[in-house]
Parts: structure tokens; C-alpha cells; sequence
């Protein structure tokens, strides 16, 4: 099996290795074009993204040619609200290191043709060169992205109905869960697939059964990340609880 994985004890550990492989990827690809990264939002990458910052700020990574395509965006929430995922990546990640505002790339779900959108957005990936190293959160039940359970595995960039379950897990953010939009624009498991490497993160008891399903599973779009296993170079990183169901850890 191509995925590795590896159990960590705390999630600062888990945010550390995360870091550290964004970073050996970063340096690996000095100059223009430099590297393309998948980013995701979430609770997830948030200490990912601050050893990111402090690697910036100690003078040890530049993003200066870096490019970024993050997975996916909210319907309906403008760029300046905080639940955007724009706003989210602003404040969590690139207002606080060199990264050029040019080279990020977030799905435009607002846009009058979103048909039209998602397909430029698979475009300008494609101009890029391809993403070299995606990074994923995984939801509680199974998603990646927001490629929701019964997600078509080919599909590429696309609109989608979020799932009750996805809604209820993020009306953590908004003051009530009827401010949680319905819908989203997400890069699909066709897109996340074509990505020449993929890092997948998971922290806390409740991830435990997606990532034993993920990992462990039939591969089947009821379980959308186990498409994962069909990927030639797949790394897991894992505290010691989301991997508590795993046989093999
Ligand atoms: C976010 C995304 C989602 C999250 C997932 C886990 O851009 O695509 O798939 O990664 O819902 O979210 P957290 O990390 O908040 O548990």
C-alpha cells in the first residue's frame, strides 16, 4: 500500500511533522515557478499553519514563489466574512508571510457562473504545473474537501450540498447554525487525485472510525477519503486518538 502512516502522541507533534513536510517541499523547489501546495481550512491545520509562520518569521522559509490552491470555499459568505474560508486563510496563514496575494488561489463560489469558475479554476491549476503536495483535514464522516458521502469519485472542481452532518460539525464557527450555508464550492476527489502528493491530517477521538474507514476500509464513495488508497504517494499523520482504531497501529 502506498500510504504511510505515522501516529504521533499530541498534536503539536502531529502540526510539527506537518510543518516540516511543507517546508521540505517549499525548499525543494527553489525559485520560479516555486512549489504548488493544496491547502486546506479547518481546526485542523491551524498549528501547521503557525509552525509555518514561525519558520517565516525565524528567517529559516520564504513562500515568496510559492503558489496556492486551497480546496474549497463556502456559497454565499463574501470574501471579508469570517466564516470565509478567504478570511480564514488570510488571517490563519498568508498575512503573516511573504507569500505573493497573486499567487493565491480560492475557489471563487460567488462568482455569477459558477460552472464557469469551477472550470477556470481547474485551469489555472493545470497553468501552475499541477499541485506537488495537497494537504487534507478529513471530516467525521469520511470527507475530504467537501466531497460529501456518495461523492462521484472522478468529479474535479464543482459545486455541492454540504451534509447535515457537515453542517452540524461547523455550526461550531457561527453563531447559530442557520448561518451556516448549505452549499460550497470544493475541488473533487477527481482533482484532489491528480495531485502528485497528498498529506492527510487528522487529530481527536472523533476523526477514530473515518480514519479506520479511510485507511482500513473498502474503498467506496460512502467513505470519500478512501479513495486515498487508490493514490501512488499518500502520508498520514495522526495523533495517538484518531488513530485509536486503526489495527495496524
Ligand atoms: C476544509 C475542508 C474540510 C475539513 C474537514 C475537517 O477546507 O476541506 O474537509 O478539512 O471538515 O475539519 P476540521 O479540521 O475542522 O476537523
Amino acid at each position: 500500500m502506498a500510504i504511510k502512516v505515522t501516529v504521533t502522541d499530541n498534536y503539536d507533534e502531529l502540526s510539527n511533522l506537518a510543518a516540516g513536510k511543507v517546508a521540505q517541499l517549499v525548499k525543494s523547489k527553489p525559485g520560479k515557478p516555486g512549489a504548488v501546495l493544496g491547502l486546506p481550512t479547518g481546526s485542523t491545520p491551524l498549528g501547521m499553519y503557525r509552525q509555518l509562520i514561525s519558520m517565516y518569521q525565524d528567517g529559516s522559509l520564504s513562500f515568496r514563489d510559492v503558489s496556492t490552491f486551497n480546496l474549497d470555499e463556502y456559497v454565499g459568505l463574501s470574501p471579508d466574512n469570517e466564516n470565509s474560508y478567504h478570511f480564514y486563510m488570510q488571517q490563519n496563514f498568508f498575512k503573516h508571510v511573504d507569500i505573493k496575494q497573486h499567487n493565491i488561489n480560492i475557489p471563487d463560489s460567488n462568482a455569477a457562473d459558477v460552472e464557469a469558475e469551477c472550470a477556470e479554476y481547474e485551469r489555472k491549476i493545470e497553468t501552475a504545473g499541477g499541485i506537488d503536495l495537497m494537504v487534507l483535514g478529513l471530516g467525521n464522516n469520511g470527507h475530504i474537501g467537501f466531497n460529501e458521502p456518495d461523492s462521484h469519485f472522478p468529479a474535479r472542481t464543482h459545486k455541492v450540498k454540504l451534509d447535515e452532518s457537515t453542517i452540524q460539525a461547523n455550526a461550531r464557527f457561527f453563531s447559530s447554525i442557520d448561518e451556516v450555508p448549505r452549499f460550497a464550492v470544493t475541488m473533487g476527489i477527481g482533482s484532489i487525485m491528480r495531485c502528485r502528493s497528498i498529506m492527510l491530517l487528522a487529530s481527536g477521538k472523533a476523526k477514530a472510525p473515518a480514519v479506520k474507514g479511510a485507511l482500513e476500509g473498502p474503498i467506496t464513495p460512502a467513505l470519500p477519503a478512501s479513495a486515498l488508497q487508490f493514490h501512488m504517494d499518500v502520508t498520514v499523520i495522526l495523533d495517538k486518538d484518531a488513530a485509536s482504531l486503526l489495527k495496524s497501529h
